[in-house]
């Protein structure tokens, strides 16, 4: 369903209702932060593919390994076999997360990559011989993918996959703190309150509780709420205390987006399970990393089969993600991104934060993030094409317009995707 094109519907888009859907913009080329479109137009790209193409597209280093790989293997199964790209991209992750977190196991999708969280967690105690811990504690605003497990983690009354309720598994929620990011919204409930309720859904059903999910500081896709690091250190020690795994949901934060490379350590923990995906392979390729502690590791050490972790996807450890991966890694550390990414924290804050409109609910910045919530979504009916008619690529969801910019955007075009979205909002 190409711009200009006649077509039907052969190609069935995400989140969209097909039905009267506006044809799409069609990219014919994509260069750093610019997306270069079928009718001419340049946009500079805010969201850069849902957060994931963090180095700018068509990067030459990440082409260029891409390219080396392609020589010797595309794919080969990690079943039986292995390749020099799976295994040193596990050292390197290792290398860096959090310490403690010792063991990789690789699939292909964020969402994918939760699910493995999810079945390891439930297996953990199994292998244990602790019967009767299979359900999960989740946060309200949570989202952590589309696939039916992850599907069950997200906000049952205002997340996207509510419609499903009766065909996925019932899991126990509690409201995050919130109101708390570094914006001018008011406090709508704070760390103390937000801990209290953690603490009295642990203690009521702790013993039928696998683990504890979210999404460290920054709830992405269920509607932007950040919250501080004391919340999770906390959170860590309740899980301890009440014999329940801990795990990090980072397919969003990972690699710099909050300001630090992963988001837990702003809280100095080290979860049990952490799962990492879309900037892990650059936006390139299909690829997650779901990582866990020794003493999650070695509760599936034995003498039984069935004590292995029960999980193969044919795709795991692709050989061209993995090298991607590796390059992108590289990337960022040698051209320290973690300054770059407090340079875009300085600019959103001065470009956003400021921002006033009756319509504004609450404008917050972490990170190379920015979000203006409305209080009504109408309020952002239009905005994308206003945006692209000025050169900038938006698009907002729900109640929130947001950028998520590659790290590699220079000051001006940051500054213009958020004049963009100011100039929306004084066009009364
Ligand atoms: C926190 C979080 N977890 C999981 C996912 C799912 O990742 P994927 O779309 O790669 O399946 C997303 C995607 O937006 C996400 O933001």
């Amino acid at each position: 369903m190409v711009k200009d094109s006649s077509s039907p519907a052969s190609l069935w888009f995400p989140y969209a209702q097909m039905r009267g859907m506006e044809a799409p913009h069609e990219v014919v080329r994509a260069e750093g932060t610019r997306l270069h479109l079928r009718d001419g137009r340049v946009l500079v790209d805010a969201i850069a593919s849902w957060w994931s193409v963090i180095h700018g597209y068509n990067h030459p280093e990440l082409n260029a390994a891409l390219r080396s790989q392609l020589e010797e293997f595309a794919h080969v199964m990690l079943g039986g076999l292995v390749h020099a790209p799976a295994q040193r991209l596990a050292d390197r992750l290792v290398a860096l997360a959090p310490p403690g977190l010792g063991h990789v196991f690789f699939a292909d999708s964020g969402s994918v990559g939760m699910e493995v969280a999810m079945k390891m967690a439930v297996q953990f105690w199994k292998n244990r011989g602790v019967s009767g811990k299979h359900a999960f504690l989740s946060l309200r605003h949570a989202y952590h993918g589309d696939t039916t497990g992850v599907m069950s983690l997200g906000d049952p009354v205002d997340g996207m996959h509510r419609l499903f309720s009766g065909y996925l598994a019932r899991q126990h929620f509690v409201p995050p703190p919130e109101g708390m990011g570094a914006g001018r919204g008011a406090v709508r409930r704070s760390v103390d309150e937000a801990l209290a309720l953690l603490a009295t859904a642990l203690a009521n059903y702790g013993p039928s509780i696998a683990a504890m999910a979210c999404e460290p500081l920054m709830q992405a896709a269920g509607g932007f709420n950040f919250y501080p690091p004391a919340y999770l250190a906390e959170a860590r020690r309740l899980c301890d205390r009440h014999e329940i795994l801990l795990v990090c949901d980072e397919v969003a934060t990972g690699f710099g987006r909050t300001g630090t490379l992963f988001a837990c350590e702003q809280a100095g923990i080290t979860p049990d399970i952490m799962v990492l995906g879309k900037g892990l392979s650059a936006g390139y390729l299909g690829l997650s990393a779901t990582l866990a502690t020794d003493r999650v590791f070695d509760a599936f050490l034995g003498e039984a089969h069935d004590k292995a972790f029960m999980h193969g996807p044919t795709f795991m450890g692709n050989a061209l993600a993995c090298s991607v991966g590796l390059a992108s890694i590289d990337l960022f550390v040698r051209e320290g991104y973690l300054t770059k990414i407090g340079r875009i924290e300085d600019i959103l804050r001065q470009e956003l934060l400021g921002l006033r409109s009756p319509k504004i609910r609450e404008t917050r910045v972490l990170g190379a993030c920015g979000v203006v919530e409305v209080h009504d979504r109408r309020a952002l009916e239009g905005i994308s094409e206003f945006a692209a008619d000025r050169g900038v690529w938006l698009r907002p969801f729900d109640r929130v317009v947001y950028t998520m910019p590659a790290y590699v955007i220079d000051e001006a075009s940051l500054r213009r995707i958020c004049r963009t979205m100011r100039a929306w909002f004084e066009r009364g």
